[in-house]
């Protein structure tokens, strides 16, 4: 089967649902996005941005790669963040992961992955900052949990120290970033309760004047 046709029976039947509630909703929708938020999430295929907190298309700007990682030389995402705070104009940026993450698990292993280890070292990294924190716990699938917890931490950070965000705050725009983590086995998120709103809360090192 070369043309995957039972993929566009289904989107037929989900465009016309969506005709059916709001007969302009694509006419609208191809007019403009305003979303106000940018979602920073793994790839993993359970945890898909929009159903998790009941979107429509045209909410929620997305970006999402391996174990939801914001690297300081990544320009996907890093691209993708600058449309989303200069000229979408979003008012949140949220991080979330997800409890069990793949990428975070294969992180913790010494096994060769070939490629992706390139990826998953700036985990190892993250594994290395709070390696004595990690080391309290016995149970493997607490660790790795943990690790998905303190990964997100980490990227907000990332998030707030690029200059993109630091300009925007400079400007006086309104811009918070959020950490948050999804558990696939129950489909509640969880606040992890790291939110940044403004330059005096990131740490000495990484503050422009
Ligand atoms: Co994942």
């Amino acid at each position: 089967m070369r043309i995957l046709k039972n993929l566009f029976d289904k989107n037929k039947e989900w465009a016309s649902r969506i005709k059916e509630s709001d007969p302009d909703f694509f006419t609208k929708l191809s007019m403009q996005q305003s979303p106000e938020y940018l979602w920073i999430g793994c790839s993993d295929s359970r945890v898909p941005a929009n159903e998790i907190v009941g979107m429509l298309p045209g909410e929620i700007f997305v970006h999402r790669n391996i174990a939801n990682l914001v690297i300081h030389t990544d320009l996907n995402c890093l691209s993708v963040i600058q449309y989303a705070v200069e000229v979408l104009k979003v008012k949140h940026i949220i991080v979330c992961g997800h409890y069990g993450c793949g990428g975070i698990k294969a992180a913790l292993d010494n096994r060769e992955h070939g490629l992706i280890d390139n990826w998953l070292r700036n985990i190892k990294d993250i594994c290395r900052y709070h390696q004595a924190e990690i080391d309290t716990i016995q149970d493997e699938k607490e660790k790795i949990n943990l690790l998905c917890e303190l990964n997100v931490v980490e990227q907000v950070a990332n998030i707030c120290h690029t200059t993109i965000v630091q300009s925007a705050w400079k400007s006086g725009q309104e811009l918070a970033i959020h950490g948050w983590i999804y558990s696939i086995e129950d489909g509640i998120l969880k606040d992890l309760n790291v939110c940044i709103t403004n330059r005096d809360e990131i740490s000495q090192i990484h503050r422009i004047k």
